[in-house]
Formats: C-alpha cells, sequence, structure tokens
C-alpha cells in the first residue's frame, strides 16, 4: 500500500459505514492512493479494524464510532476527522442497511429505520462536513445510492423509496454548490456480495417473477469495483461529473 504518493495524496476522507463490504473496500482505496482516511461505522470495532488493516499496510487511518442516523455522532466523525488530519476533502456516504417485506406489511419501525439510516445518515453527514469541504477549492461527496434506486423493486419499498430520495439529495447539493467547487455525485450499485446482500431472501409468499430483472446478469459486482468508482469520482479525474447517478449494474438498469 503506497501512502506518500497517489493522486489522493495530501487528502483527507471521511468514509461512513467504513467496518464492512464496501465502506471497508473505499476506505481501502483511498489509503492505497495516498489519502487520510477516517474510517466510520455504527459498529466501532470494526471501523477501527479497517483503519488497522491500513495501518498495518502503511497506510494513514483512524476508526471512529459513528451513527449516521444521529446527528450529534455524525457532526462528532467530523470533528474527529479534522482533529486528526486538520481538515476534509473527500467523503464516501457509505453506510446504509438493507429491509425486505411486502409493501403493506412494512413496520412502522423498519420503516424509519432504512430511511434513518439510509437517507437522514447520508443527509445529516454530508451536512456536518458541507462547512469543512466547502474551505477547499476543490472537495466532493460521493454517496451509494443503489440500483433500487433507479428502478421499482418488488419487497424493498423503504430501501428503494431511502435510496431514490439520496439520488435526488445528490442532484441537490451537486447543484446548489457547484460555484464553490463542490461535486456532489453518488453510485448505483446492483449486487454487490457483501454482509448486506447475504439478508437479501425474498420475503414469505414472494412471487420470484417479479425479482427476475435483478437475476440477468450472471456476475455480481465486486466492493473493490464499487470503491473504484467512487474513487473515480471523488477524483480529479472526473472533474467535469457532477450530480450523477452512476449505475454499476452490468446493465441491468439499462434492460
Ligand atoms: N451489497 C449490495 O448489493 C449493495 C447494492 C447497492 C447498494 N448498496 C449500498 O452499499 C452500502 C454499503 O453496503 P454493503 O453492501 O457494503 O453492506 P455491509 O452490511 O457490508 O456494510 C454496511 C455498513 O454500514 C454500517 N452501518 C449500518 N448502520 C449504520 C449506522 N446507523 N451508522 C453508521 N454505520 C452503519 C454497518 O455496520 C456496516 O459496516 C449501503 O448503503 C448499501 O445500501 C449495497
Amino acid at each position: 500500500m503506497s501512502t506518500s504518493e497517489g493522486q489522493f495524496s495530501g487528502r483527507v476522507v471521511l468514509v461512513t459505514g467504513a467496518g464492512s463490504g464496501i465502506g471497508r473496500a473505499t476506505a481501502q482505496r483511498f489509503a492505497q492512493e495516498g489519502a487520510r482516511v477516517a474510517c466510520s461505522d455504527i459498529a466501532g470495532n470494526a471501523a477501527e479494524a479497517t483503519a488497522e488493516f491500513i495501518r498495518q499496510a502503511d497506510g494513514q487511518a483512524i476508526g471512529i464510532h459513528c451513527d449516521v442516523s444521529d446527528p450529534a455522532s455524525a457532526d462528532n466523525a467530523v470533528m474527529e476527522t479534522e482533529r486528526a488530519w486538520g481538515g476534509l476533502h473527500i467523503l464516501a456516504n457509505v453506510a446504509g442497511v438493507l429491509h425486505i417485506e411486502h409493501t403493506d406489511r412494512v413496520t412502522d419501525e423498519e420503516w424509519t429505520r432504512v430511511l434513518a439510516v439510509n437517507l437522514n445518515g447520508t443527509f445529516f453527514t454530508s451536512r456536518s462536513a458541507l462547512p469543512l469541504l466547502l474551505k477547499n477549492q476543490e472537495s466532493a461527496i460521493v454517496n451509494v445510492a443503489s440500483l433500487a434506486g433507479l428502478i421499482g423493486q418488488a419487497y424493498c419499498a423503504a430501501y428503494c423509496a431511502s435510496k431514490a430520495a439520496v439520488v435526488s439529495l445528490t442532484r441537490v447539493m451537486a447543484v446548489e454548490y457547484v460555484k464553490q467547487g463542490l461535486r456532489v455525485n453518488c453510485v448505483c450499485p446492483g449486487g454487490v456480495p457483501t454482509p448486506l446482500i447475504a439478508g437479501f431472501t425474498p420475503p414469505e409468499e414472494a412471487d420470484r417473477d417479479l425479482m427476475s430483472r435483478l437475476s440477468l446478469v450472471p456476475e455480481m459486482t465486486s466492493a473493490e469495483e464499487v470503491a473504484e468508482a467512487i474513487a473515480y469520482l471523488a477524483s480529479s479525474s472526473a472533474r467535469s461529473i457532477n450530480g450523477v447517478s452512476l449505475p454499476l449494474d452490468k446493465g441491468v438498469h439499462a434492460a
């Protein structure tokens, strides 16, 4: 792992959901390219484990406990990042949860939980980070939405609604802060083999025909491939790209 050289050398990155899956791969990717990375997760031990893995490979990272659905916790993660590294250039909003159920059986609690993490968490962390991000000439937010935010996926009402809202929030911030040098984009992965997708089992009495579109592609996208796209969107190579929702689904959305 190279630390002092790389396209993100001198840049500070905050990654939410960095304790597992796409978030962990994203933190590692930025660190490999020279960034100083704040790895945050509601699972504080997992965040620290990612940071330790990066440090063992001569990268620069800290672990932070953060529940993105709690605005005070999001504020604290940004403050800890600034305390450790003196600023913030890139925010990757990766933390997320999935819930599968017939829409008419979704409970108040599950609806609220999914929206609280996926949508509120993206908003709270972005709001906390914006003052620091806007101090720089060039900064970037990359949100992790989902293919589920672009299509109607049966049995995923709260998840799809939350991710579609992340797509919208991405566009709003992209337009609002473009003159201040901030770009905001999101990636929309299809299936990625992580603990989250392991929970993707159809609910009882599901009509599997309604889910057939998702099985068009024989092979899933890896967490590392998603991390690569996030790093690209955050990089100066993507300086003209702002407000996009990039499907990483091997063509399912196009079909
Ligand atoms: N795996 C897929 O197929 C897939 C597809 C499209 C989008 N996504 C999105 O990618 C993102 C990462 O998911 P993943 O597949 O790596 O799953 P994952 O379960 O491996 O990782 C999610 C991480 O988010 C953390 N987290 C959950 N609630 C949190 C909270 N309140 N505050 C802070 N951290 C919290 C978890 O502890 C975990 O470490 C999610 O936003 C998910 O919706 C995943």
